[in-house]
């Protein structure tokens, strides 16, 4: 569906700063936005309001298949997630949320479940699409592959600022651990383990502020995809 529709998968660690960009990215473009990492979410939330184990890979994958989600756009151009009709935009920003949906997505089911409702954002003009393996399983074909990434530190403290800002609160500490074991989780699953496709332009965006990595990814894809920005 849509294979000649161009994609620019973004993916990375927590942390790295690959929503703020592919968000960006895509209003700069007018092109589709993909946040993969809120379907896990969502999923994860879903489960926990249900009081499901999330290792009950049957259980979890019909609630991946029947899931109630729809991702709207308000008034102020900012992304709602809406989930049995209930806006869930910011309960799914929690840690727990996230810890959550790293969880149900090491199941390889859940992922397949998932993998459609994905590629089903691929629309023209253009579809943005941010996660962990955009590049590598969901879009294997897409024409420009970014892999943003960031010292551990330096994702920490990303986060403690986002959930401040998102009244959220956090712990920096608590973050520091949760994003490492995070990215063992994530790095370590048979399935889709986080890692940058072979034809993916790799930048490290520690100490580099939002404007600048947002230039340069502009430049790789303007690179790869010949169009002028
Ligand atoms: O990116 P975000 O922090 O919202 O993602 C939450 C979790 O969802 C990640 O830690 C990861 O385990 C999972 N995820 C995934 N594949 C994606 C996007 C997110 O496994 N494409």
């Amino acid at each position: 569906m849509g294979m000649d529709v161009p994609v620019i998968a973004i993916d990375g660690p927590s942390g790295s700063g690959k929503g703020t960009i592919a968000r960006l990215l895509a209003e700069r473009l007018g092109w589709q936005l993909l946040d993969s990492g809120a379907m896990y979410r969502v999923l994860g939330l879903a489960a926990t309001r249900r009081d499901m184990a999330l290792d009950d890979e049957r259980a979890l994958t019909e609630l991946a298949q029947d899931l109630d989600v729809s991702f709207e756009v308000d008034e102020a151009g900012e992304q709602r997630v809406v989930l049995d009709g209930d806006d869930v935009s910011t309960a799914i920003r929690t840690e727990e949320a996230g810890n959550a949906a790293s969880k149900v997505a090491v199941l390889p089911a859940v992922r397949k479940a998932l993998l459609e409702r994905q590629r089903a954002f691929r629309r023209a003009p253009g579809l943005v699409a941010d996660g962990r393996d955009m590049g590598t399983v969901v879009f294997p074909d897409a024409p420009c592959k970014i892999y943003l990434t960031a010292s551990v530190e330096e994702r920490a403290r990303r986060r403690y600022n986002q959930l401040n800002q998102q009244g959220l609160g956090g712990n920096l500490s608590a973050l520091l651990k949760d994003i490492a074991e995070r990215d063992r989780r994530d790095s370590s699953r048979s399935v889709a383990p986080l890692r940058p496709a072979e034809d993916a332009t790799i930048l490290d965006t520690t100490g580099i502020a939002v404007d600048e990595v947002l230039e340069r990814v502009l430049e790789a894809a303007e690179a790869r995809l010949r169009f002028e920005h």
